[in-house]
């Protein structure tokens, strides 16, 4: 608390939201509730900004830098120590550092996939049934999802979002963390190419959508750190414009908070290339190369030999697939003893899942790669 009360400028932000969305300010944690953007450098230039027409001497807005980023804004924002986040069981560890050790917060995990290869709508359905009564419900879902490289069909994602929306209609408070990290790259047609945000964004009072997204992986600009974080939930009539000026501040005094601003000069040079007319053309020829890779590895897995010691997980998106290993064979020492004998590196995950950043290897190459894991398996 700033001197042991509210920020006045804080209570004025959550009026606004109050206003705006009687449900909003009790889906805040309490630093999200206490977080205000300072009346200093910062507001002058947004002030200079909007009003000054002769000469802006300031400086540049404000965004995430990079998708992590994001998600620790997001987390600042709507996370208290103690609360459960529910998401599919094959995720980013990252998420575990970020909100389990940095925030306090517990993941609680469903089953992917169901038996036939699907999202698993009715494991997930139990899980979010399982903590209503709780103050709020927070679920993360990622897609394409790290490490599986798996995205629901279009009707997968519809069922997940009216779900969502019907729990929020029953008067539960619901959160929900979109990371779109992997935007854009989806290489099947009933794959769902829109984000679960999209269906998610406006659609009722007690349901909060945040978006996380970012060049990083969608532009292929791995160190440029620019990332975006977008809030949606459903206000009251002619209070948008108000409300989502609040929950920009908001935002904006915890980027301030914690790393002050973004940097700038990855912001112009994407800003320049996006200008380009041959931005969009450039970025469909990479993600062309990367579907092309994701289908040489469906090909060269159908050849049964491999199921002798791994099967793949179903994918169909993104940079990553994974596989499940058999026979009783250990991640960890099959990864070691891939890159010690074969000098070829994956990621071990859990007790018996491999990641393939596919993303990384060129298509010629992919038989070989797996020819090299099922080498290593059968003398293992
Ligand atoms: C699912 C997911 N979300 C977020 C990120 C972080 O992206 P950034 O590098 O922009 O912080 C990653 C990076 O690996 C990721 O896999």
């Amino acid at each position: 608390m700033y001197g042991g009360s509210l920020n006045p400028l804080a209570q004025e932000l959550n009026d606004i939201l109050e206003k705006g969305n009687s449900d909003f300010p009790g889906s805040l944690a309490a630093f999200g509730r206490e977080i205000f953007f300072p009346k200093g450098i910062l507001t002058q230039s947004a002030e200079a900004k909007a009003k000054a027409h002769r000469f802006n001497a300031t400086i540049l807005p404000v965004v995430t830098a990079g998708l992590t980023h994001g998600l620790s804004v997001a987390a600042d924002m709507f996370i208290e120590p103690g609360d459960v986040i529910i998401m599919p069981d094959k995720l980013w560890g990252n998420y575990r550092l970020l909100f389990e050790l940095r925030k306090g917060a517990k993941i609680s995990t469903f089953p992917l996939y169901n038996d036939k290869g699907g999202f698993n709508i009715g494991e997930y359905k139990r899980a979010l049934h399982e903590a209503k009564g709780s103050s709020k419900i927070v679920t993360l879902l990622n897609f394409p999802n790290n490490p599986t490289g798996f995205t629901p069909t279009f009707n997968e994602m519809k069922e997940i979002g009216s779900m969502l929306i019907n729990i929020a209609e029953t008067g539960q408070p619901v959160i929900v963390f979109c990371d779109d990290a992997y935007f854009g790259l989806f290489y099947e047609d009933d794959t769902a190419s829109e984000s679960i945000f999209s269906i998610l964004a406006d659609s009722h009072p007690k349901l909060t959508a945040v978006k996380l997204d970012g060049a990083t992986k969608e532009d292929f600009v791995w160190g440029f750190r620019v990332g975006f974080i977008t809030v949606s939930t459903r206000v009251n009539n002619g209070q948008e414009d108000k409300f989502f000026e609040a929950v920009e501040k908001k935002l904006g005094g915890t980027v301030r908070s914690n790393i002050s601003n973004a940097p700038a000069p990855s912001q112009s040079v994407l800003l320049h290339a996006m200008g380009n007319n041959n931005f969009v053309n450039e970025r469909n020829e990479k993600r062309q190369i990367l579907k092309a890779r994701a289908i040489e590895v469906k090909n060269v897995l159908s050849d049964p030999k491999y199921a002798d010691y791994f099967t793949a997980y179903p994918f169909n998106s993104g940079y990553f697939m994974c596989v499940k290993l058999k026979q009783g064979l250990d991640a960890e020492k099959f990864r070691k003893e891939l890159l010690e004998k074969e000098g070829t590196g994956v990621i071990a995950i859990g007790s018996s899942d491999i990641r393939i950043a596919f993303s990384s290897v060129e298509k010629e190459d992919i038989k070989d790669l797996f020819d090299a894991m099922h080498r290593c398996a059968s003398n293992m």
